[in-house]
Protein backbone atom coordinates (compact mmCIF):
# COMPACT_ATOMS: atom_id res chain seq x y z
CA UNK A 1 0.00 0.00 0.00
CA UNK A 2 1.30 3.43 -0.62
CA UNK A 3 0.47 5.74 1.69
CA UNK A 4 1.89 9.36 0.06
CA UNK A 5 2.91 9.96 -3.71
CA UNK A 6 4.40 13.13 -4.66
CA UNK A 7 5.49 14.18 -8.61
CA UNK A 8 7.48 16.95 -9.47
CA UNK A 9 7.79 18.56 -13.23
CA UNK A 10 11.89 19.04 -13.81
CA UNK A 11 12.72 21.38 -16.36
CA UNK A 12 15.83 21.37 -18.39
CA UNK A 13 18.42 23.60 -18.49
CA UNK A 14 16.52 25.63 -15.16
CA UNK A 15 19.65 26.10 -12.93
CA UNK A 16 17.41 28.57 -10.49
CA UNK A 17 15.19 25.99 -9.83
CA UNK A 18 17.20 23.22 -9.92
CA UNK A 19 17.04 21.09 -6.62
CA UNK A 20 13.51 22.43 -5.16
CA UNK A 21 11.69 18.72 -5.97
CA UNK A 22 14.41 17.61 -3.41
CA UNK A 23 13.72 20.30 -0.77
CA UNK A 24 10.28 19.61 -1.30
CA UNK A 25 10.80 15.92 -0.54
CA UNK A 26 13.16 16.42 2.37
CA UNK A 27 11.14 19.13 4.02
CA UNK A 28 7.88 16.26 3.74
CA UNK A 29 10.32 13.55 4.89
CA UNK A 30 10.95 16.10 8.33
CA UNK A 31 7.84 16.61 9.07
CA UNK A 32 6.91 12.96 9.10
CA UNK A 33 9.84 12.35 11.39
CA UNK A 34 11.59 9.89 9.27
CA UNK A 35 15.43 9.38 10.36
CA UNK A 36 17.75 12.15 9.82
CA UNK A 37 20.57 10.15 8.48
CA UNK A 38 17.88 8.24 5.94
CA UNK A 39 16.42 11.93 4.77
CA UNK A 40 19.75 12.83 4.23
CA UNK A 41 20.48 9.71 2.03
CA UNK A 42 17.48 11.07 0.09
CA UNK A 43 18.15 14.27 -0.60
CA UNK A 44 21.19 13.88 -1.71
CA UNK A 45 19.80 11.50 -4.49
CA UNK A 46 17.17 13.75 -5.17
CA UNK A 47 19.67 16.46 -5.99
CA UNK A 48 21.95 14.91 -8.28
CA UNK A 49 19.54 13.16 -9.94
CA UNK A 50 17.28 16.76 -10.56
CA UNK A 51 20.73 18.75 -11.71
CA UNK A 52 21.41 15.56 -14.18
CA UNK A 53 17.96 16.25 -15.91
CA UNK A 54 18.31 19.96 -15.32
CA UNK A 55 22.20 19.63 -16.87
CA UNK A 56 22.13 16.62 -19.11
CA UNK A 57 18.56 15.32 -19.93
CA UNK A 58 15.68 16.58 -21.52
CA UNK A 59 12.11 17.83 -19.28
CA UNK A 60 11.28 15.58 -16.64
CA UNK A 61 10.14 14.81 -14.04
CA UNK A 62 10.56 13.51 -10.08
CA UNK A 63 8.05 11.62 -8.53
CA UNK A 64 8.49 9.62 -4.98
CA UNK A 65 6.54 6.87 -2.96
CA UNK A 66 6.44 6.92 0.81
CA UNK A 67 5.38 2.80 1.51
CA UNK A 68 5.58 0.94 4.97
CA UNK A 69 8.81 -0.44 4.35
CA UNK A 70 10.22 1.36 1.94
CA UNK A 71 10.43 5.09 0.03
CA UNK A 72 10.84 4.86 -3.31
CA UNK A 73 12.43 7.87 -6.14
CA UNK A 74 12.12 7.71 -9.68
CA UNK A 75 13.83 10.44 -11.68
CA UNK A 76 12.77 10.75 -15.41
CA UNK A 77 13.68 12.70 -18.50
CA UNK A 78 13.30 12.57 -22.04
CA UNK A 79 16.08 13.57 -23.19
CA UNK A 80 19.33 12.35 -25.06
CA UNK A 81 19.69 8.98 -23.03
CA UNK A 82 22.98 7.49 -21.61
CA UNK A 83 24.76 5.86 -24.08
CA UNK A 84 27.16 3.53 -21.97
CA UNK A 85 25.37 3.13 -18.86
CA UNK A 86 27.63 1.25 -16.80
CA UNK A 87 30.48 4.14 -18.10
CA UNK A 88 28.03 6.90 -16.38
CA UNK A 89 28.08 5.52 -13.52
CA UNK A 90 31.82 5.50 -13.09
CA UNK A 91 33.31 7.54 -10.59
CA UNK A 92 34.79 10.74 -12.60
CA UNK A 93 32.95 9.52 -15.75
CA UNK A 94 31.55 13.10 -17.16
CA UNK A 95 29.98 14.46 -19.88
CA UNK A 96 29.44 17.98 -18.45
CA UNK A 97 30.20 20.85 -20.68
CA UNK A 98 32.71 24.11 -20.16
CA UNK A 99 29.91 26.16 -18.77
CA UNK A 100 28.42 23.21 -16.37
CA UNK A 101 32.07 23.29 -14.91
CA UNK A 102 32.20 26.71 -14.43
CA UNK A 103 29.04 26.39 -11.81
CA UNK A 104 30.85 24.21 -9.48
CA UNK A 105 29.25 20.87 -11.45
CA UNK A 106 30.70 17.76 -13.43
CA UNK A 107 33.21 16.38 -10.91
CA UNK A 108 31.32 12.85 -12.57
CA UNK A 109 30.08 12.21 -8.84
CA UNK A 110 26.54 12.34 -9.28
CA UNK A 111 25.19 8.96 -10.03
CA UNK A 112 28.01 7.28 -7.87
CA UNK A 113 27.01 8.95 -5.09
CA UNK A 114 23.25 8.07 -5.56
CA UNK A 115 24.39 4.24 -6.01
CA UNK A 116 26.58 5.01 -2.71
CA UNK A 117 23.80 6.26 -0.93
CA UNK A 118 20.57 4.41 -2.07
CA UNK A 119 19.98 0.71 -0.73
CA UNK A 120 19.23 0.08 -4.64
CA UNK A 121 19.41 1.65 -8.22
CA UNK A 122 18.27 1.33 -11.25
CA UNK A 123 18.89 3.47 -14.54
CA UNK A 124 16.94 2.87 -17.92
CA UNK A 125 18.33 4.69 -20.10
CA UNK A 126 17.91 4.28 -24.65
CA UNK A 127 19.88 6.50 -26.79
CA UNK A 128 17.30 9.43 -27.70
CA UNK A 129 14.65 8.11 -25.55
CA UNK A 130 15.53 9.28 -22.05
CA UNK A 131 16.49 8.05 -18.69
CA UNK A 132 14.91 6.56 -15.75
CA UNK A 133 16.49 6.36 -12.31
CA UNK A 134 14.94 4.87 -9.61
CA UNK A 135 15.81 4.49 -6.52
CA UNK A 136 14.80 2.52 -3.47
CA UNK A 137 15.41 3.56 0.47
CA UNK A 138 14.25 0.71 3.24
CA UNK A 139 12.66 2.14 6.00
CA UNK A 140 14.05 0.33 9.19
CA UNK A 141 11.08 0.36 12.02
CA UNK A 142 11.79 -0.51 15.43
CA UNK A 143 15.17 0.74 16.00
CA UNK A 144 17.49 -2.03 15.11
CA UNK A 145 20.63 -1.11 13.23
CA UNK A 146 19.24 -2.30 9.85
N1 LIG B 1 19.53 12.24 -17.19
C1 LIG B 1 20.61 12.07 -17.95
N2 LIG B 1 20.52 12.18 -19.29
C2 LIG B 1 21.61 12.00 -20.09
N3 LIG B 1 22.83 11.70 -19.61
C3 LIG B 1 22.99 11.58 -18.27
C4 LIG B 1 21.90 11.75 -17.38
N4 LIG B 1 22.35 11.56 -16.12
C5 LIG B 1 23.65 11.28 -16.23
N5 LIG B 1 24.05 11.28 -17.53
C6 LIG B 1 25.41 10.99 -18.04
O1 LIG B 1 26.15 10.34 -17.03
C7 LIG B 1 27.33 11.11 -16.73
C8 LIG B 1 27.69 10.95 -15.27
O2 LIG B 1 26.71 11.55 -14.43
P1 LIG B 1 27.12 12.00 -12.98
O3 LIG B 1 27.78 10.85 -12.29
O4 LIG B 1 25.94 12.60 -12.30
O5 LIG B 1 28.25 13.10 -13.23
P2 LIG B 1 28.13 14.61 -13.73
O6 LIG B 1 26.68 15.02 -13.64
O7 LIG B 1 29.00 15.39 -12.79
O8 LIG B 1 28.63 14.62 -15.15
C9 LIG B 1 26.99 12.52 -17.16
O9 LIG B 1 28.12 13.31 -17.39
C10 LIG B 1 26.17 12.25 -18.41
O10 LIG B 1 27.02 11.94 -19.49
MG1 LIG C 1 25.49 14.61 -12.09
Amino acid sequence: MTAIKKSYYIKSRDFIRAGEASIKIQSLLKSLSFDPQLIRRVAICGYEGEMNVVMHGGDGSLSFAINADELVMEISDDGPGIVDIEKAMQAGFSTALDEHREMGFGAGMGLPNMKKNADDIMVESEEGHGTRVRLVFLVNKGGDDG
